[in-house]
């Protein structure tokens, strides 16, 4: 990777020194076209090496169409965390603590009151995942009708995979 990069750092002080301001220079003699032109040359050298380093991050990236969780962190903060603690061991608010809900059946949380409509469906079988969280947290009262959860629901896509990217890294931390 370094021996890639170098000669774009080889070029740069002979750029440097080409901008250096030069009174003799205003007077645009033939003698100074010269210069300016390799300039130009130079710059154009370098240029190649902008969509490589842009090549290389992007191998690093992450699908499109994934969430992001650090969007997704702010997401919780300002609509979820008033009522739910989510790292390992937090405290039940309002809402039960949400650590470990990827993969957790519905109302599991030990010592946490739930609804009646909360446990009806967590006795036919509800288990968190991607899919029905994701439905439960576009519109609470769709997927469990009756739910304590008073959250009218997040109907922007981009920022319910945000959280949802969020909530499953988040949720498995330790
Ligand atoms: C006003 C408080 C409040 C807000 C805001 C809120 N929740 Fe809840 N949440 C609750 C309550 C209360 C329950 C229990 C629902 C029931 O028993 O019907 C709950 C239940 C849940 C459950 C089911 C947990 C389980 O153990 O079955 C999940 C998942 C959840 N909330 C996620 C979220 C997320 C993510 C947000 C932010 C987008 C959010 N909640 C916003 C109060 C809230």
């Amino acid at each position: 990777m370094l021996g890639k990069s170098s000669p774009g750092r080889a070029i740069l002080p002979f750029v440097r020194r080409s901008y250096h301001p030069d009174p003799a220079a205003t007077g645009g003699t033939v003698g100074r076209a010269g210069p300016r032109r390799l300039v130009i040359a130079a710059l154009l050298a370098a240029m190649p090496l902008a969509p490589l380093a842009g090549a290389m991050t992007a191998g690093a990236a992450e699908p499109a169409a994934a969430g992001d969780p650090r969007s997704g962190e702010r997401v919780f903060v300002t609509q979820c965390r008033a009522c739910h603690s989510i790292e390992r061991g937090g405290h039940n608010r309002l809402g039960p603590n949400l650590h470990g809900v990827f993969g957790r059946r519905a109302g599991a949380v030990p010592g946490f009151r739930y609804s009646r409509a909360m446990r009806a469906k967590a006795e036919a079988g509800l288990v968190w995942g991607a899919d029905t969280l994701r439905a439960y947290l576009a519109n609470p009262r769709a997927v469990v009708p009756g739910t304590a959860m008073t959250f009218v629901g997040l109907r922007n896509e981009r920022q319910l995979a945000d959280l949802l990217a969020y909530l499953e890294r988040a949720s498995a931390a330790d």
